[in-house]
């Protein structure tokens, strides 16, 4: 059997891809911010990245096998403690653990499920293909139009602000979680990476779900 095939092999690889997509979700809420600079920076952000297509396609395979395998690993696991345990318990006394880190499988399925239909939505331009593909005032591709127009309409911006609640389920127990089986589960060491994943969890929740709410008061008029 090879390492990779063992629980604590899976676990590894769950905690070095999901470290990996928690430092692409960091980044992309920061790139995101610059909206409230305006059409003009976020349109000129977004045509630097397209001008580097070779960086960019590269980037976006890595994030794709990051994505299957964080996807596959922790699906597999999930099955194995299932097969291990089939009768759920009676009572789980005594057990330190908490709603988010019992939900990890489900809150990553759902989250699986936003990331293809965002993929659709604002990188495929599938979905909303009328206000997807405007053009600027100086010749570039209008991003800003293209997220302003979606988050004004109330159905959008809804699957948003759940989606970004499911995420901070997801990372209130993962980025803890993840340094403790890349090693970092001294007794000195946990109590700074449950209040620190927490609070980074919560940070993303408020940078990604500002933009939707601030459209759609917008629209409200508040
Ligand atoms: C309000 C929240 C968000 C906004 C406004 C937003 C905006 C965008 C935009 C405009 C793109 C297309 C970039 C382009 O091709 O020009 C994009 C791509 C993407 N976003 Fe988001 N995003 C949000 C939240 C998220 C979250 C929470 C995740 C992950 C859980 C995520 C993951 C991705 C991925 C994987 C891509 C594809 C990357 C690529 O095209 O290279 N986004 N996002």
């Amino acid at each position: 059997m090879h390492w990779f095939q063992t629980s604590l092999g899976k676990k590894y690889i769950m905690a070095v891809t999901g470290l990996g997509m928690v430092g692409y979700v960091i980044i992309h809420m920061i790139g995101n911010l610059s909206i409230y600079a305006g059409p003009g920076a976020i349109n000129e952000y977004a045509e630097i990245l397209h001008e580097m297509a070779p960086l960019l396609w590269g980037f976006r395979l890595v994030l794709l096998t990051l994505f299957f395998a964080h996807i596959c690993t922790g699906v597999m696991l999930y099955l194995e403690n299932r097969r291990a345990r089939p009768v759920g318990y009676a009572r789980k006394a005594n057990v330190k653990t908490s709603f988010p880190a019992e939900t990890m499988i489900w809150s990553g399925l759902l989250l699986a499920a936003f990331v293809v239909y965002h993929i659709l939505h604002f990188t495929l331009r599938i979905t909303n293909p009328d206000i997807s593909n405007l053009i600027d005032a100086s010749g570039r591709q209008d991003v800003f139009a293209m997220v302003a127009l979606s988050f004004t309409r109330v159905s959008i911006s809804l699957i948003y602000i759940a989606a970004m609640v499911i995420l901070l389920l997801h990372l209130y127990h993962g980025i803890q979680s993840l340094f403790q089986s890349l090693g970092a589960n001294t007794e000195k060491a946990l109590p700074f990476l449950e209040k620190g994943g927490r609070a980074v969890a919560f940070v993303l929740l408020l940078g990604f779900a500002s933009i939707p709410i601030t459209f759609l008061f917008v629209i409200l008029n508040i």
